[in-house]
């Protein structure tokens, strides 16, 4: 497994658990001596657990050194980062490349090169001919594989999959990507084999569609807003019409985390390359941008229209919940509209603080929600944890100067917030 990040940790520590022989590979020294130390460089509920068990059987284990490691395997999984490019917003393909470039040093018998990082159509096609200009003499055949996990929810969604999807092929290669999955096929979950551009294709259209259907809701929050009408019902009387389905539905500050923004930008990218824009897609990632400082416009407007020397507390700073991931969390834009207005920012997350420092500078962190409260003219719910969900609304409100909440998540009924005496909003329910 090449790279020890999200997914290749997750997926490593998985296949290892199903009695495979995984050896996760990471560039990043400092990362392997930490994952061989038993620290997990991510929180990810269960991991480490499933780490300690796996490594203990003998069944996992970390390397800086690729060449061992791949001339040993039958398959490598590329699971290296595909970051947006600076400037274009097509997916940076660098690592990816660069990893097929020293896997190819070490092949040795028949290998299944599997990319299971999100790469755009045409991305497998470009690492056959890195391999083979490499190695003409290599015996091998290079499959996609993406991976549908979600962050915090990472080792069950790995485990109990709602499909397979493998690009491949090569008829070899099918067999073995078949037989490394065969402990979640024997448990029911549906394998799916199409070409290698269906399946790069597949992984980007999910993302795009799944952000497109929070975005649809977050514009229908905002019409909620205007006429009176409840987006939670909404989203309800909608999603049991089982050709839509009730996930993925919960208005909010919009989507951010380390997939949609810049698969999204990626989509968008290959289509007009192609010639066949994806405006749909192009409409979500702009709608959704704004929408995270509208966030930020909805609570100064809580605040009466001006946050100049304000102070306003914010609960949740990652992405989503059970994660310390801060990557394009509609937080930072949040902090930042606010701060840029002369608000004072005080915030609280149960574990992406010290993430959070890196990106977002003179916000003053707080241990607990209560902390967080004191002395702010406004508080706003960011990310809606569990920790969260059943807070002492009478001692919080207790400990700020005014008391406002702006619940961005919906957690709060408006009624129990009013009656603790709360100046409350929400997103997409009758004020
Ligand atoms: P990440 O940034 O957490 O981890 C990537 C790791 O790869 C890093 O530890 C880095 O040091 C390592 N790396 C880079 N180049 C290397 C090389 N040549 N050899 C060895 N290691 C190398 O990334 P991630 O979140 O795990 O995402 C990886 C891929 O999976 C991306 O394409 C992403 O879009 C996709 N994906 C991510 C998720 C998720 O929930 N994070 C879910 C599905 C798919
Ligand atoms: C997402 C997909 O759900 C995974 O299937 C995919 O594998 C992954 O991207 C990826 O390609 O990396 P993830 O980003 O971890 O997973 O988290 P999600 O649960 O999808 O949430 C993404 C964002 O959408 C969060 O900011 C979340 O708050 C927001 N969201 C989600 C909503 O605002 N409303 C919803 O109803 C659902």
């Amino acid at each position: 497994m090449i790279g020890a990040g999200y997914v290749g940790l997750v997926s490593g520590a998985c296949f290892a658990d199903f009695g495979h022989s995984v050896v996760c590979v990471d560039t990043d020294a400092r990362k392997i001596e930490a994952l061989r130390a038993g620290r997990m460089p991510i929180y990810e509920p269960g991991l480490e657990e499933l780490v300690r068990r796996t490594t203990a059987a003998g069944d996992l284990a970390f390397s800086t050194e690729l060449g061992p490691a791949v001339a040993g395997a039958e398959a490598v999984f590329i699971a290296v980062g595909t970051p947006a490019r600076r400037g274009d917003g097509h997916a940076d393909l660098s690592y990816v490349y660069a990893a097929a470039r020293e896997i190819a040093a070490h092949l040795t018998g028949f290998t299944v090169v599997v990319t299971k990082s999100t790469v755009p159509v045409g991305a497998g096609d470009e690492v056959e001919r890195i391999i083979r200009a490499a190695r003409p003499d290599a015996d091998f055949a290079v499959v996609s594989n993406p991976e549908f996990l979600r962050e915090g929810a990472a080792i069950g969604d790995f485990k109990r999959p709602d499909r397979i999807v493998i690009g491949a092929d090569d008829p070899r290669a099918r067999d073995a990507m078949a037989l490394i999955y065969r402990p979640l096929t024997l448990n029911q979950a549906p394998l799916m084999v199409t070409s290698r551009r269906s399946s790069e294709l597949i992984k980007y259209a999910a993302n795009a569609f799944l952000a497109m259907k929070i975005t649809f809701i977050n514009e229908m929050a905002d019409l909620c807003e205007a006429v009176g009408a409840d987006v939670q019902e909404v989203a309800r009387g909608v999603g049991m019409d089982k050709r839509i389905g009730g996930k993925f539905l919960h208005a909010g500050p919009g989507y951010g985390g380390s997939c949609f923004p810049k698969d999204t930008l990626a989509l968008i990218k290959t289509a007009q390359d192609h010639g066949a824009p994806a405006r749909l897609v192009e409409t979500t990632a702009a709608v959704n941008d704004q929408r995270k400082r509208a966030m930020a416009r909805k609570i100064v407007k809580a605040c009466g229209g001006d946050v100049r020397g304000k102070t306003i507390a914010l609960l949740g700073l990652a992405f989503k919940p059970n994660t310390d991931d801060m990557r394009d969390a509609p937080s930072i834009a949040i902090v930042t509209a606010l701060q840029d207005q002369g608000a004072r920012v005080r915030a609280h997350d149960p574990v992406a603080m010290e993430h959070a420092k890196q990106t977002l500078a003179d916000v003053v962190y707080c241990e607990t929600p209560y902390r967080c409260a004191e002395g702010a003219d406004a508080l706003a719910i960011v990310t809606e944890w569990d920790a969260y969900r059943a807070l002492d609304l009478e001692r919080l409100g207790r400990a700020m100067r005014e008391r406002r909440l702006i619940d961005l998540r919906n957690i709060y009924r408006p009624h129990e917030a009013r009656a603790a005496g709360f100046a409350y909003s929400s997103v997409g329910r009758p004020g």
